[in-house]
């Protein structure tokens, strides 16, 4: 089937099958890898994406299902060229090692700052408590994410 959706404020359409979901159509067939793979089964949270402004597991939903609405992924955050206060913070802080949770840990966090410029540490917990990193140790994005609440 055809889907029409927004991606990051442009338009896109992609053949898909029914039950493709939309990381794969985003990673695959739409030329957005940002958003990573770890499970498929939405454990960890490295595919997050934004739909229609709200933080879902990419995996999870239907390509399918995301036919007329407004996606935004990792690669939608930098405005004009300039990364997001979130992925600055990430890179000074050295919150990131492999590299494989920072994506979804990113729109996570951005989500987080929408919505809270002043997230206390439970706040920082409870919106990155659905992303997993098997590296870090967490110590480095809770302040990373900290640095960009300063920052914003
Ligand atoms: S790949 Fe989607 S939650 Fe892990
Ligand atoms: S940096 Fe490797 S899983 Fe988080």
């Amino acid at each position: 089937m055809r889907i029409e959706l927004q991606i990051n404020g442009e338009a896109h359409e992609a053949d898909v099958w029914e039950g493709e979901s939309l990381l794969f159509a985003l990673r695959e067939q739409l030329g957005f890898p940002g958003s990573k793979n770890a499970c498929e089964q939405g454990e960890c949270g490295s595919c997050s994406v934004l739909l229609d402004g709200t933080l879902v597991c990419s995996c999870l939903v239907l390509a399918a299902q995301a036919e007329g609405h407004e996606v935004v992924t990792v690669e939608g955050l930098a405005d004009d060229g300039r990364l997001h206060k979130v992925q600055e913070a990430f890179v000074a802080a050295g919150a990131v090692q492999c590299g494989f949770c920072t994506p979804g840990l990113v729109v996570a966090a951005a989500d987080l700052l929408k919505r809270n410029v002043y997230p206390s540490d439970d706040d920082i917990r409870e919106a990155l408590s659905g992303n997993l990193c098997r590296c870090t140790g967490y110590a480095k994005i809770f302040d990373a994410v900290r640095m960009a609440a300063a920052a914003l």
